[in-house]
């Protein structure tokens, strides 16, 4: 089964996980894709974000939230609140899964064994930084952390815990935001994203 866990190293510091991620050939994602991208934030945050996988933007600049979904997650913590002091933003998936469309590469959702290959990546990350409280953004974080069966519509917001985490939180991600149908679903995504940054830094505080 395809498994990141031969190229984790054993000291789970945020300087050794990242010097060895782009060693990764854990699962294939690594044949396609322009670069790994690793996590960033702060080293002393006390909540962090798991998104899905790195999209267009974040494969060519080898940083996390940098494109589109970027810009709504970054709207959402300025108006919640939060500052970039305060957090650590991650993946799930730490390289980009797509397909070529002419000149656009289209998002694919990772599958579950992706998921899982990639989890020991993320949950080094969690050992080094020890944080309050996990925020998972969109169905695929919420899969790796908190199971196949867990249910976006049904367990937003619920606080749950895990053996790698006090304390686990999912919410919408911020592309979900940008697909939304139309500008009331869009409004009402975007409002439940930002409500849930603001209740996950209330109890990372
Ligand atoms: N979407 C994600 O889930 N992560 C990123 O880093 C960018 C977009």
């Amino acid at each position: 089964k395809p498994s990141a866990a031969p190229f984790v190293p054993a000291s789970h510091t945020l300087t050794a996980i990242n010097a060895a991620l782009p060693t990764c050939k854990g699962c294939d994602l690594y044949c396609h894709a322009t670069q790994v991208v690793p996590g960033r934030g702060s080293l002393h945050a006390s909540l962090v974000l798991v998104g899905e996988q790195p999209g267009d933007q974040e494969d060519l600049q080898g940083e996390p939230f940098v494109g589109p979904a970027g810009g709504v997650l970054r709207r959402a913590l300025a108006e919640a609140g939060i500052h970039d002091a305060d957090v650590y933003l991650t993946n799930a998936v730490k390289h980009f899964k797509f397909v070529q469309r002419g000149k656009l590469r289209l998002h694919q959702n990772p599958r579950m064994s992706e998921i899982v290959a990639c989890k020991p990546w993320l949950l080094a990350e969690l050992d080094a930084l020890k944080p309050k409280i996990v925020l998972c953004l969109g169905a695929s974080a919420s899969k790796s952390l908190l199971g196949g069966t867990f249910a976006l519509m049904r367990d937003r917001g619920k606080i749950l815990s895990t053996p790698y985490a006090e304390q686990v939180m999912a919410t919408f991600h911020p592309s979900a935001v940008l697909r939304a149908r139309d500008e009331a679903t869009r409004e009402q995504l975007y409002k439940h994203l930002r409500d849930d940054l603001i209740t996950a830094n209330q109890i990372a505080l």
